[in-house]
């Protein structure tokens, strides 16, 4: 039996239901979005259940408390490294033949942005993208580390997936809070409001010091599907947000269609790696 408030038998239970959702496209430019194949409403049981606590419980009083809670990055200094190997630690009840490992995920992500071209900046948001996925090892429930994100505050957007389960929370019924701009002002900045709480807000947190604004985005805004994919939230954006943005569309891909079955050799790629974080990040950063 799962504890109540964890659904998924594997955090990469919702990645799986993103590639339902965005299907890889044969060519890109050819015609059909994929909007066209998209259908939110298949989605297993236990997978929409997830959903449904995340939008029942993802308020502004929550989203107050979690920073609260978290930001002072009080809890842990570990190397980055180090926290890929703490992340491995997390035991789902998935089928361990089925499901690439934590450290996997990332290395094909960072792989597959390396084989590319791009730069070393760029690799290492690869890989360290979803580090923030650690909050589950601080005891946090799923609903609270993954998921679409949103914006809380202010209207929930009509593209976010099971919209219906937002009748379930408490702030649908504050009017500020549901109407369009909310508690913020227009052209604000998407700095400046609160996306629902997870592993990405969490994680930009924790490397903010030391990654380019490009970087940052990527991280901070991999899980805005309503945003980056689903055209949501422009009266909130400034200029900074728009340039961002393309950013964060061209992240997208690697994160999402670079799973393979085939692991990568983390012992081989290591050192690579290890020089690529050393150029960034110091020995020991707060979590
Ligand atoms: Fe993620
Ligand atoms: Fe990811």
């Amino acid at each position: 039996m799962k504890p109540e408030g964890n659904p998924l038998q594997s955090l990469d239970q919702w990645d799986d239901d993103l590639l339902r959702r965005y299907p890889k496209q044969p060519d890109a430019n050819q015609g059909n979005t994929s909007e066209e194949f998209r259908s939110y409403d298949d989605a297993p049981d236990h997978v929409r259940e997830f959903y449904r606590l995340n939008h029942q419980r993802q308020t502004v009083e929550i989203n107050r408390l979690k920073r609260e809670q978290f930001l002072p990055l009080n809890r842990r200094q570990m190397g980055i490294w180090e926290a890929m190997e703490f992340l491995n630690t997390l035991i789902d009840d998935s089928d361990p033949d089925t499901n690439l490992s934590q450290i996997e995920h990332l290395l094909q992500t960072a792989e597959a942005i390396r084989a590319d071209g791009h730069p070393r900046w760029f690799i290492l948001t690869g890989l360290i993208h979803d580090l923030g996925k650690i909050l589950c090892l601080f005891d946090e429930p799923q609903w609270c580390v993954t998921g679409d994100t949103f914006v809380v505050g202010c209207r929930f957007d009509s593209s976010i997936v099971y919209h219906d389960f937002f009748q379930e929370n408490p702030d649908n019924l504050d009017p500020v809070f549901q109407s369009e701009l909310g508690i913020y002002t227009a052209n604000c900045g998407l700095r400046n409001v609160m996306l629902s709480w997870g592993h990405d807000e969490y994680m930009y947190n924790v490397c903010k010091d030391y990654l380019p604004d490009e970087g940052l985005a990527m991280i901070r805004y991999h899980s805005f599907y309503p945003w980056h994919s689903e055209g949501a939230y422009r009266h909130l954006m400034d200029e900074h947000d728009h340039k961002m943005l393309e950013f964060v569309k061209l992240f997208n891909p690697y994160d999402l269609y670079s799973k393979s079955n085939d692991p990568p050799d983390v012992e081989l790629l290591r050192p690579f790696y290890e020089d690529l974080i050393a150029d960034f990040f110091p020995s020991k950063i707060s979590w």
